[in-house]
């Protein structure tokens, strides 16, 4: 009798605590995940913050669901997760710049997308200041999914199951493009990434040792390339001119296209080098296969115009045997758990 009564009030304090971490009615064992954020020691506070947009299991999945949904580009073959794959932590791996509906190319090579809670801005060029109008571009573009924002409120709003998480996740059945946005935000944000052998190192964790080439490689990217590709993001989220030869056929102004000032010719967004390995080819249009050549490029490549970065006046001294050590330094960048994670993965329904 009394070993019962324990067991109940044992019971009781679980689901006390279950309740507590959740709203009591939109509590569905079936669909609930258990989606967290945190800002992993030592990082900076995020610029994006849930203030407006609370971070719930519902408003996640339902991001999750649009995130892949092919429905929402005109012929519904190409979906977000198309040209983000999380394989590829969330870049279009092997694909120069993208390729969105009936085979359309783009310009740019799309970006591994991960802790972009942090980004200040969207884009290589920086075109977007805000994660929640960020899907708006994509969505409408004429080579990536090709629909009005009209559109795509009708053809969510059609679905019965949508309907029934827009009201689990906002309280009614109304679906909008701020709501649409912001569920997709929820997801997005949640990415973190943050265990790469490189974290455990830093932490002295276990799986954090590194090889002699990796210590090496460590210290010259802090002494070569750390200035820009910042601990611990990768990025400082500037746009610079790493001196990449503009081509001829595109001639992307990068940040000038939307400053409009000749200062910002040809400058890019740092990209984050975390998952480098995993999201090849590099750079804003995609034309360096490997990361060998990448680094070779700041060894060999770099073109002096008015706008080249002061850092990079002229090629970065370093040996054959300095590259490769960075290049094994880059590998220690992957976070495996973030890639093979099921909660950012394509939902079964
Ligand atoms: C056809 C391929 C394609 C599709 C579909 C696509 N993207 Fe992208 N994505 C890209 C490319 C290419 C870029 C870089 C564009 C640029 O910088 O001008 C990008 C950039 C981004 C960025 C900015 C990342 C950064 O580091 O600045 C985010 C976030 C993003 N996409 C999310 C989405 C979402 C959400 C959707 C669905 C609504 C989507 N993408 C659909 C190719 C695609
Ligand atoms: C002056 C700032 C700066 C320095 C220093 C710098 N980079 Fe970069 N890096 C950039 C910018 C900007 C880009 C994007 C350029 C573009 O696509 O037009 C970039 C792109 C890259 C990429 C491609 C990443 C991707 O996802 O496409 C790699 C790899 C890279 N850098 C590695 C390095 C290494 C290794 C060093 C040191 C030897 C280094 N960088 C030094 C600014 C810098």
């Amino acid at each position: 009798m009394k070993k019962a009564l324990i067991a109940a009030a044992f019971a009781l304090f679980l689901s006390s605590i279950w309740m507590a971490g959740c709203k009591k009615d939109t509590i569905d064992p079936r669909t609930w995940e258990p989606v967290s954020f945190s800002v992993p020691y030592g990082w900076p506070q995020p610029v994006y913050t849930f203030t407006n947009n609370p971070l719930t299991s519902d408003g996640f999945t339902l991001g999750r669901k649009l995130f892949y949904d092919v429905r929402l580009s005109r012929d519904s073959t190409i979906s977000c997760g198309s040209c983000h794959q999380q394989f590829a932590a969330f870049a279009h791996l092997d694909h120069d710049v993208s390729h969105g509906i009936y085979g359309l190319l783009g310009t740019r090579n799309s970006p591994g997308m991960f802790n972009l809670a942090w980004h200040p801005s969207f884009f290589w060029d920086g075109g977007v200041n805000h994660l929640e109008s960020q899907p708006i571009n994509p969505l409408q573009s004429h080579v990536e999914m090709d629909m009005t924002l009209p559109e795509v409120v009708a053809r969510v709003a059609a679905d019965n199951d949508y309907r029934a998480r827009f009201k689990k996740a906002f309280g009614d059945e109304t679906v909008n493009t701020q709501r649409i946005f912001r569920a997709m935000s929820l997801f997005m944000a949640a990415m973190v990434s943050d265990n790469s052998r490189y974290d455990k190192h830093e932490k002295y964790l276990p799986g954090g040792t590194f090889s002699d080439a990796e210590e090496r490689g460590l210290k010259l990217f802090r002494q070569h390339c750390a200035s820009c590709h910042k601990e611990p993001l990768f990025s400082d989220f500037s746009f610079r001119n790493n001196g990449l030869a503009p081509k001829a056929t595109v001639n992307d102004s990068g940040r000038a296209h939307i400053t409009r000032s000749p200062d910002d010719l040809y400058k890019f967004k740092v990209p984050s080098l975390r998952n480098v390995a995993l999201t090849r080819p590099y750079m804003h249009d995609g034309r360096f296969m490997s990361m060998e050549s990448a680094v070779e490029h700041y060894r060999t490549g770099i073109i002096h115009s008015s706008t080249t970065d002061p850092q990079l006046q002229s090629n970065v001294n370093i040996s054959d045997q300095d590259k490769s050590d960075i290049v094994s330094f880059l590998h220690t960048l992957t976070d495996s758990t973030f890639i093979t994670n099921k909660l950012f993965a394509e939902p079964v329904n």
